[in-house]
């Protein structure tokens, strides 16, 4: 039997996303929508960090599960399928509406996350998210629309697109970020080099699963750390226990080198090679990000790393299509070597003008 949010109507995709680039978070909804033959139009507003798709026909959550995922997004921090609204929520009571608006799915939860855009603007929102949700989980358990215990359901996100008015969608824990806004908090370190090193530490919790992490990363493995300077992502390394070799010509901080993990190699990150293969590649090298993208591959699909996670820049106006023309180096390249391929790329919190991303052959 499918769990109950399969039969859901939902009218709308919500998403989240750095606020700046609303235009590529509903430009890949769309792309995802229009591939399963699904119409709809974005009408979220500019730099709220906030997207909304109003679909043209009511649609079951089961069918926007599987059109849209989110492991494929890139510029998706956060992703529920909508169902409904409320609205009047600037009196006292902003409980009630919310809980009738939720009863509407006709379905229990098995959290709530009241979430909000990460804009300027939308901040004051997301505090008022974080005081009314102690309160609403209250109300939903009292009324048991909200059932903790049982994680087969699905969970309820309230948006708060102004302080009158929410938004209502679900999403299932396994196509959605588990933190609330899609943001881990995630405390900069003290011996830290430099503040990359979040990046590094954001890019392993999202890109991979726990259970792919445990598989593939252990202490005593070697890494590659190409543009290494000053030494954030070579020092989280270490910090897992990994021998790293740090390419870069800039100097390296002394606390990265004190671990007594890390070898500095003054060199060109694109022509140095190491002696054997290595089982973690990783690049934070600013450059044009094709030419990033080759050289990941190669390493990648000839073996020379096991698997890679690499930064991209990207400064210029057609973000998409450029990342679009970055898949497909990375495909010829795997094609080359007849091998298929496992990409995941994600515009982090940490991340400004760029996106992160996960390689590994499949
Ligand atoms: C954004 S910084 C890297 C920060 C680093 N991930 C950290 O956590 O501290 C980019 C680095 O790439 C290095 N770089 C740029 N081009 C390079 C190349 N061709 N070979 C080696 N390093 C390069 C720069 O010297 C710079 O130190």
């Amino acid at each position: 039997m499918k769990p109950a949010p399969a039969h859901v109507d939902c009218r709308f995709v919500m998403a989240l996303c750095r606020p700046g680039f609303e235009t590529e978070c509903s430009g890949e909804l769309m792309a995802r929508l229009d591939h399963a033959g699904i119409n709809g139009r974005s009408v979220g507003s500019l730099d709220s960090g906030q997207v909304r798709v109003d679909l043209d026909n009511i649609h079951r959550f089961e069918l926007l599960d599987r059109a849209i995922r989110l492991v494929s997004l890139t510029f998706s921090r956060q992703l529920a399928f909508g169902f409904g609204h409320a609205d009047g929520l600037a009196g006292k009571d902003r409980v009630s509406p919310l809980l009738d608006a939720a009863k509407q799915a006709g379905t229990p939860f098995s959290a709530i996350l009241v979430e909000a855009g990460d804009g300027a603007e939308q901040r004051p929102l997301a505090a008022l998210g974080r005081r009314l949700e102690p309160a609403l989980v209250r109300a939903f358990a009292k009324y048991s629309v909200l059932r903790p215990r049982r994680t087969e359901l699905a969970r309820l996100h309230i948006h708060l697109p102004a302080p009158g008015s929410a938004w209502l969608g679900l999403s299932a824990a396994d196509n959605a970020s588990p933190w609330s806004m899609g943001i881990p908090r995630l405390r900069m370190p003290s011996q830290a080099p430099s503040r990359s090193t979040l990046k590094l530490v954001e890019a392993f919790m999202t890109l991979l699963t726990p259970a792919e992490l445990e598989l593939t990363m252990r202490a005593g493995q070697r890494a590659v750390d190409l543009g290494a300077a000053p030494g954030g992502w070579s020092w989280h390394l270490a910090n897992r226990g990994l021998r790293v070799t740090a390419i870069d010509n800039g100097p390296m901080a002394p606390q990265a080198l004190a671990t007594g993990m890390i070898e500095h190699v003054r060199a060109d990150g694109f022509t140095w090679r190491p002696d054997g293969s290595v089982d973690w590649l990783v690049c934070d090298m600013v450059e044009q990000p094709a030419r990033i993208s080759r050289l990941v591959a190669d390493w990648v699909a000839s073996g020379r790393a096991r698997r890679a996670i690499f930064n991209l820049k990207l400064p210029m106006k057609k973000r998409l299509e450029e990342l679009e023309r970055c898949r497909r180096l990375i495909d010829d390249r795997f094609r080359q070597a007849s091998l298929g391929f496992d990409l995941r790329m994600r515009q982090l919190y940490h991340d400004r003008e760029e996106v992160t991303a996960y390689l590994a052959p499949r």
